[in-house]
């Protein structure tokens, strides 16, 4: 396959794995590079700049093929970015995922050391500011993504406003689990994909199994979003403290309140020791797509399959 994406970085297939608190680690970015495509080693759950540095050196003995980092740089998370920088730089990594508010902040170190960024924003003017402060390609999300999507409008509306707004290339993220979703993008005129709730529940990902056997299980209305009324919407997976949250904000429960719910570490005793309702954890409502639990590599070569005999069946429709 060839798009402005593939060619940016030098990947076969312009699918790309979006960073994931606690599940974007070295094994399961490394499957996606060996598969054709990228991922994103989520530097926000290592504790230390030395963690992520073990983790990069982890992944890069996983695989040869390129490799990136995401990086949240949302001052309200108060991450130890320069040091993440610094690491990422020493460890040769060029290509960076950023996201969670405007990376303006890192682009010169970024530029000044050659690295590709993708930004990652869910709505078009966000889209254009990145592409004005130098970004190499954006991501757009749609309402349908796990994390953070931000707004509520929905991919089939977004891609094609963000590629008719912006010059460079514009990858599609939100909602897209199989071959159908990827044909869909690139038909609406992005030139790549990001998935991450797929990536979820595939063998290499460090998700308690638990987890994963939700996700085979889940409909897509086992999803929903919550933490609007503090500024911090998150598309989070259906179970019983993301309903307590989801109450307290009907009463209007202040940060405070709400912080012992959905604080990180609840997320992780969920992902690590598979106790499904310890707290809210990201799920993007593509779970509704997900039937199964394979490897990397048969998640993108499906989904290639699959693409191309969508794109097929659309040239026999359309004669
Ligand atoms: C469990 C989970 C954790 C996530 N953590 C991050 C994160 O740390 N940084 C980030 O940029 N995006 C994060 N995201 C968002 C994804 O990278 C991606 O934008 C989104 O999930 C795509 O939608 P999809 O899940 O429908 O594929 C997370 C998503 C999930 C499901």
């Amino acid at each position: 396959m060839k798009t402005r994406i593939t060619e940016l970085l030098n990947i076969e297939y312009p699918i790309l794995c979006g960073g994931m608190f606690r599940v974007g680690r070295a094994p399961l970015v490394a499957a996606v590079a060996e598969a054709g495509g990228i991922g994103f080693i989520t530097s926000a759950h290592y504790e230390t700049p030395e963690d992520l540095r073990e983790d990069i050196r982890l992944a890069k003995r996983l695989t040869k093929k390129p490799i990136g980092v995401n990086l949240i740089v949302s001052p309200r998370k108060k991450l130890p970015n320069d040091e993440f920088i610094e690491v990422l730089l020493d460890e040769g990594i060029r290509i960076v995922e950023t996201a969670g508010d405007n990376p303006g902040k890192y682009m010169k170190v970024l530029k000044d050391n050659d690295v590709t960024v993708i930004h990652k924003v869910p709505a078009v003017r966000y889209a254009k500011t990145a592409e004005r402060l130098g970004a190499d390609a954006v991501i757009i999300i749609g309402t349908e993504a796990g994390g953070h999507p931000g707004m509520d409008v929905g991919g089939l509306v977004l891609i094609p406003q963000t590629v008719d707004s912006v010059n460079i290339p514009v990858i599609a993220g939100g909602g897209i689990a199989d071959g159908r979703g990827m044909a869909a993008a690139l038909s609406l005129g992005a030139e790549g994909v990001l998935m991450a709730s797929r990536f979820m529940a595939t063998q290499e990902s460090l998700l308690h199994e638990n987890v994963k056997q939700w996700m085979v299980g889940a409909s897509e209305l086992d999803t929903f979003l919550i933490q609007r009324t503090i500024g911090s919407t998150t598309r989070v997976a259906k179970n019983e403290v993301s309903q307590k949250v989801l109450e307290l904000e009907s009463r209007g429960a202040t940060v405070e309140e709400l912080l012992p719910l959905i604080k990180g570490e609840r997320a992780i005793e969920v992902f690590t020791n598979g106790n499904l309702d310890a707290g809210v954890w990201s799920c993007g409502s593509s779970v509704g797509l997900i039937h199964d639990v394979p490897t990397v590599k048969e998640v993108i070569e499906q989904i290639i399959d699959d693409a191309k005999s969508t794109l097929s069946r659309m040239n026999i429709i359309m004669g």
